[in-house]
């Protein structure tokens, strides 16, 4: 009896989930699902086999076959990191049956009230499962060392249609025997088949780990723009669904470009979910359906960035998955990688050098962040106790980045892409951790060991020594430009005449951290950055005008606050006002999370709270 993964209950000695059916109500009242869960177990158990949930209440749970109660407990006290830890006792079946509902804090879930979406006069709900949020919609085995197939019969206003990370079955009329499990748990009679209410089915033939588990509920359009790619968004944003068309219409000469370094694309379709404004995360690779936030949208190339950095994930991550989260730079570390080989093919090598640069400087900034809990600068490292949004970080995505570039460079690209293949074709559908992919590497290339400090770089601290500089006259100069600004000098026109925000971006996160506030005034008048449509440009902007106390800034750092929920935005924002703030900036900080905080995702509630709790 051994747990096989720091953020899960689930136990070595019990057989693992295949298969998950999901009847699901949702009720937008009082944002709770009332849900049954029929696990299909990879073999027949008997005894207490242990599953994860959290703020989930239990009804009942039945043997799927006979529909006799089956024994269970739940742990009197929820643990802070794993939530709340359910025992079934089975004897010898390989189903368990478990009729619940969720709360309406479920972690995952984001449920919008009309008036905060898009159309004002629609409800809207979605998901977020990674990393250990899946057990607040349903009781599972949540470690992504399990892979289930699953199908889903959700039960939604008719008013409203849902989109899922699984193929979409049929939109059909509710049968009253359907709820004959549910209606013995929490929801009342005859709701199931109310005349609003419409069922929505949903089948996943490839087997995920439970935290790419995603749908979203709401009154959704579509276009398409491509063979395999339609972009959603509310029906009524009319404007973003037009942009967001343009912004991916490179969708499908991404997906070939993916084809063509790392093999067959094997998720049948790959449609793009743009989420309302609060969405925490800039993109997240939902199989078959990437949900991205509307801040990528920004009539540059940035936004297909993101989407290449998602499309990856549906090989590195989605097909090759960490076993759990202490190995989560296999996902991110080879996804960045695989991004900016996709980038440097559609945008060019330029733009995937500037990428570089921009992660480079993120990566030595994270340093600075970690100095005294040097354990999350390894890319292998220990979290025992340690919630996975409280150390989320640029290292496993750079220095992850940084390690594959190493072995690209020493063995040479020709070499390593085949290399890449193979490791994808051998490890598809599986979940690995570092030791795997480590024996793997040596096996295929012979004496690696030699030329790299392998252990080093996978378990040692901060940042090896033969990591990789980017060099290109165009990174040199901003970088020089962004020195010589500590000297007095700002940037004239014609040498920003060229900059997008991306130029931007890595010429304001090399400034120093606080400056002179008349020179930090001055840059804006001339370049108007506080008001960039750009988010990474104005947050980039905000922070430096934060930390160099120029409070003239205070009304527009409250508005952008107030306007996103992108984590990435909201982090350094409210880090600089709490830490490196004075009485006025921790004011500012408090009175803006307090009246901001439901409008936000409730993961992001957690971080900023742990962010305000650090500092104030
Ligand atoms: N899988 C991540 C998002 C994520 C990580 C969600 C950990 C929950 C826990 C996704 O692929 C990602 O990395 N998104 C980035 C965008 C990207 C271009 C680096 C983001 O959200 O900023
Ligand atoms: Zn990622």
């Amino acid at each position: 009896m051994a747990p096989i993964d720091p953020h899960s209950f689930t136990d070595s000695s019990h057989p693992l989930t295949t298969h998950v059916s999901l009847s699901l109500y949702l009720d937008f009242n009082s944002f709770i699902i009332h849900g049954s869960a029929l696990l299909t177990l990879s073999s027949a158990f008997s005894g207490e086999l242990s599953l994860d949930t959290r703020s989930i209440s239990i009804d009942t749970v039945l043997d799927p076959l006979t529909l006799a109660s089956l024994p269970y407990r739940v742990s009197a006290t929820p643990d802070p990191i794993r939530g709340t830890q359910v025992v079934v006792v089975l004897s010898g079946q390989s189903s368990v049956l478990i009729v619940y509902s969720t709360s309406p804090s479920a972690s995952a879930l984001q449920w919008l009230s009309p008036l905060q979406t898009f159309s004002k006069s629609h409800h809207y709900v979605y998901t977020q499962c990674q990393a250990i949020h899946a057990r607040s919609i349903f009781p599972c085995q949540d470690t992504p060392a399990a892979r289930i197939r699953y199908d889903v019969v959700m039960n939604i206003p008719n008013s409203l249609s849902a989109v899922m990370s699984a193929r979409h079955v049929r939109r059909r009329l509710p049968v009253p025997e359907e709820a004959k499990h549910l209606e013995a748990g929490s929801l009342g009679s005859s709701l199931w088949s109310g005349e609003d209410r419409v069922v929505e089915e949903f089948a996943m033939e490839q087997p995920i780990p439970p935290y790419l588990f995603a749908f979203a509920v709401g009154e959704l359009g579509f276009r398409e723009v491509g063979p395999r790619t339609r972009v959603y968004t509310e029906s009524a944003a009319v404007e973003v669904l037009d942009a967001a068309a343009l912004e991916f219409a490179g969708t499908e000469d991404m997906i070939k470009q993916g084809e063509m370094l790392f093999g067959d694309y094997e998720w049948e379709r790959f449609d793009l979910l743009v989420l309302p404004p609060s969405f925490p995360y800039g993109g997240m690779e939902n199989p078959r359906m990437v949900f991205l936030t509307p801040t990528v949208i920004k009539g540059d190339s940035s936004g297909a960035q993101v989407v290449a950095h998602e499309l990856a994930h549906s090989w590195t991550g989605n097909l090759i998955t960490n076993i759990n989260n202490e190995h989560f730079w296999l996902n991110e570390g080879f996804t960045t990688y695989a991004e900016r080989r996709i980038v440097e093919v559609v945008q060019g090598a330029d733009i995937a050098t500037l990428n570089m640069g921009i992660g480079w400087r993120g990566l030595t900034d994270e340093m600075e962040r970690f100095k005294d809990n040097l354990e999350c600068t390894k890319l292998w490292n220990n979290q025992e106790g340690v919630d996975p949004d409280d150390v989320y970080s640029q290292v496993p995505y750079e220095k992850g980045f940084q390690f594959v570039l190493r072995i690209e460079r020493q063995i040479g690209r020709t070499a390593f892409d085949e290399f890449l293949k193979k490791y994808i074709a051998t490890f598809k559908f599986k979940s690995i951790d570092t030791n795997t992919f480590l024996e793997f590497l040596k096996a295929n290339i012979p004496g690696i060991e030699k030329e790299i400090n392998l252990q080093l770089w996978t378990e040692g601290v901060g940042i090896p020594e033969d990591a990789y500089e980017p060099v290109s006259t165009i990174y040199t100069k901003i970088i020089s430009l962004a020195k010589e600004f500590k000297e007095g000098r700002m940037p004239s026109e014609d040498e920003v005449a060229k900059w997008n925000g991306q130029e931007w971006e890595l010429y304001l996160e090399n400034l120093p951290k606080s400056c002179e506030p008349s020179q930090v005034m001055a840059l804006d008048k001339r370049y108007r950055l506080a008001e960039s449509k750009d988010y990474e440009v104005k947050v980039s902007f905000l922070q430096l005008a934060i930390a160099s106390k120029c409070r003239e800034y205070h009304g527009e750092v409250e508005k952008a606050l107030k306007a996103v929920g992108r984590m990435k935005y909201l982090r350094p924002l409210f880090t600089a006002l709490a830490q490196t703030g004075g009485t006025e900036e921790k004011q500012l900080a408090k009175q803006v999370f307090a009246e901001a905080r439901e409008t936000y995702h409730p993961i992001a509630q957690g971080v900023v709270e742990s962010i305000l709790s650090k500092y104030i």
